[in-house]
């Protein structure tokens, strides 16, 4: 029977984390080396370093598994006491009597001579924490054993009118060092053996007490038994006083021990990244959304963070690097948006990349090709000077036209409104009317051509496709709005459009939005537009070209934009902005949104949130799917770690889940392949 060989239970507290500011904790000497459970059990510390990384674990022993878990909790929480921002993980592991009778090749005992000590305190782990960084071929492991040996007061003279008394604490202290040494084919073996005894004698070094003894290190005489059980290892009295004698007042300090037991700043672990005035504030009250895991003080925690609903309608913008997860932050989001709203509408324009409709798990998906995806230019409202206003607006600035075609484009809208009652089917034709207007009022000669040539040459041709010409033509409200209005899922697929397709198609979208839906007085969220990668239709510009001024129209879509996520906001309409630069976005886009998430992200970005260089620092090193959330609507600033998503069922791209045929050999094609691997036609 297994279970009957199990003699005892180990816990075992690994450290994974460390304080980011050891610096100060490492003055103040803070020791590790302690007795926190108060009686007298002996601890045990394993340091190792080496081929395999760096490890610090803490071991106890208890008779149960449920004691050795209950220690080992208890052990890890204190150390987190004593450092904040330190984390760790607690095992537990049952020890049978195969465990004892293994030997330990290569043990030996660093032996200390009795103190006081001649130097100053003993910097024994730095030492450790050094030798980890030039040795990186040998495995060394340091074992450090101790046991509370019990207070002593002792009436210590202060003056010449008063004692006090004075507690020392003692503790049974044991040091040994395992070693394995991995050879190198390269260099002679008698050399490594050579460096690897250089190596631990530098452990050793400096180490002297009054009376000129040294530390030495000699062949352990403890058995692997006695290394497991932690028991009869302190038989005899070598009871170590950890205080330091001072010189100057001819007595031992107790404030500084002689041996360094406080963690090194380079101890090779993660370091813990304190957000700078955290404030987790109070519990959101439903309905709200899931976030992701708190960190307080750096550590991971399992409490979970909540946005409220309605606090959406002040915009998100989420900023990343490629690859922190982002997407899957926002497609989580909208998971629980869902869960928890059910009538509000998510509508995700996908501006990129192929296939993240898997992420959303939409009711309805419209892509290039479908009749069913229409977004009228232009939709009719009680003012119709104002529409006209706000539709010659987005379409002049997302396609990148001089400011002065503004006027003109809303002329030629609005001449067809007040004349016929209804403007131009097309834009395409509403922009052959806006070359006409300037053939009858020419401007200057030069400026007259530059325009005509950019209208012509760039916008004709693009609103001429057959594609955006189905989508932009007037018609009535298309059915997707009408479903999303009553809270279904929407995906519009944008990611093989030309840029200026993709521009031109959202600001339509947007208007649509900014023109069909009520304003409302109830600050209540009703819908949620996601734009991940908003770079797509927001980019500053790099380049000018010669047939419009490129900054004055890009300033003037900025303001297009500002507007709109204006008009959302009293609309009830959130909108979610990701990307990966956003220092190349309009400001707005950033600036305007109350609620930022902000993965790790390019430092140049990083000086807009932050002033301070270290909190620059800190978010600029952040792991894969840690967050800094910037809550503006209700001033809270913690960090989290986003929740487990995966990708939904993947949604064939026509629709049907029926195999694919090529259309020349008749060959079954792979999945998603974009070529017959039999006779190479492109798919
Ligand atoms: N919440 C999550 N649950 C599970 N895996 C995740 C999660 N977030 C990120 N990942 C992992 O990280 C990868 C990148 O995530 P994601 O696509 O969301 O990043 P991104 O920031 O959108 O990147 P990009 O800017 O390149 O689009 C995912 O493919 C997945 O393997
Ligand atoms: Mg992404």
């Amino acid at each position: 029977m297994k279970n009957m060989e199990i003699l005892f239970w180990k816990a075992i507290v690994e450290v994974i984390q460390i304080p980011n500011n050891l610096n100060e904790v490492y003055n103040d000497g803070t020791s590790w080396l302690s007795n926190p459970l108060g009686d007298h059990r002996v601890y045990g510390t394993k340091i190792s370093i080496g081929p395999d990384g760096f490890s610090w674990k803490f071991y106890m022993n208890s008779k149960t598994e449920e004691g050795a878990r209950r220690v080992g909790y208890s052990l890890l929480s204190y150390l987190k006491e004593l450092y904040s921002g330190l984390d760790g993980t607690v095992k537990v592991k049952p020890i049978e009597s195969i465990h004892l009778k293994k030997e330990i090749p290569y043990l030996s005992e660093l032996i200390l001579p009795n103190p006081p000590y001649i130097n100053n305190q003993i910097p024994l782990i730095q030492k450790i924490m050094n030798l980890a960084e030039s040795n990186n071929s040998h495995k060394i492991k340091v074992y450090i054993f101790w046991q509370f040996d019990d207070h002593k007061a002792t009436s210590v003279l202060r003056d010449n009118t008063k004692s006090i008394f004075r507690y020392d604490f003692y503790y049974n202290l044991r040091i040994f060092i395992e070693v394995r040494p991995i050879f190198r084919e390269d260099v002679e073996e008698d050399e490594q053996i050579a460096e690897l005894l250089g190596y631990l004698d530098y452990l050793i070094t400096d180490i002297k007490n009054l009376k000129r003894n040294c530390a030495t290190l000699k062949k352990a005489d403890v058995s692997r038994k006695q290394i497991l059980t932690m028991e009869n290892l302190f038989n005899k009295s070598i009871s170590i006083d950890t205080s330091i004698y001072d010189s100057d007042t001819k007595s031992f300090s107790k404030k500084i021990k002689a041996i360094d037991f406080s963690i090194p700043p380079n101890m090779p672990l993660d370091k813990a990244y304190t957000v700078h005035n955290e404030n987790l504030g109070i519990p959101v009250t439903p309905p709200k959304i899931l976030l992701g895991n708190a960190y307080r003080q750096g550590v991971l925690t399992k409490t979970k963070m909540y946005l409220h609903l309605h606090d959406l309608i002040h915009h998100i913008f989420i900023s990343g690097l490629s690859g922190v997860g982002k997407s899957r932050f926002i497609a989580f989001l909208a998971n629980q948006i869902k869960n928890q709203g059910a009538h509000v509408g998510i509508l995700v324009i996908n501006l990129v990349k192929k296939g993240e409709e898997g992420l959303y798990n939409p009711d309805i998906i419209l892509r290039k090709r479908d009749l069913e995806f229409r977004v009228p230019y232009f939709i009719p409202d009680k003012d119709i000077e104002v529409i006209c206003k706000q539709v010659a607006a987005y379409l002049v600035s997302s396609l990148g036209l001089k400011n002065v075609v503004l006027s003109i484009t809303k002329n030629v809208l609005y001449d067809d409104c007040i004349k016929i009652g209804f403007p131009k089917q097309h834009p395409e034709e509403v922009f052959m009317g806006v070359i006409e207007w300037l053939k009858m009022n020419p401007y200057h000669l030069k400026f007259n051509t530059n325009i005509t040539r950019a209208i012509e040459n760039r916008v004709i041709s693009l609103l001429s496709s057959p594609f955006i010409k189905n989508i932009l033509k007037l018609g009535p409200v298309p059915n997707w709005f009408i479903e999303w209005k009553k809270g279904k899922n929407v995906y519009i697929d944008l990611s093989n459009f030309t840029e200026d397709g993709k521009r031109i198609i959202t600001h339509a979208i947007f208007q649509m939005v900014r023109t069909l839906l009520p304003e409302l007085r109830t600050n209540e969220l009703k819908y949620v537009i996601i734009l991940d990668e908003a770079h797509e239709i927001s980019e500053k510009t790099k380049h000018q070209s010669i047939d419009d001024d490129e900054t004055v129209t890009r300033h003037y879509l900025e303001i297009v934009f500002e507007k709109v996520l204006r008009a959302f906001r009293s609309r009830g309409v959130c909108l979610v902005l990701a990307d990966h630069l956003p220092n190349n976005l309009f400001e707005g886009v950033y600036k305007l949104p109350s609620i930022k998430v902000i993965f790790r992200s390019d430092k140049d970005f990083l000086q807009y949130i932050s002033n301070y260089p270290e909190e620059q620092d800190d978010l600029a090193n952040q792991k894969n799917r840690r967050a800094l959330i910037l809550d503006g609507v209700n001033a809270r600033k913690f960090a989290i770690h986003t929740i487990d998503y995966s990708y939904q069922e993947q949604i064939n791209e026509s629709g049907s889940s029926g195999e694919m045929y090529c259309s020349n050999c008749k060959e079954l094609l792979e999945m998603s392949t974009k070529f017959c691997h039999k006779c190479g036609t492109i798919i």
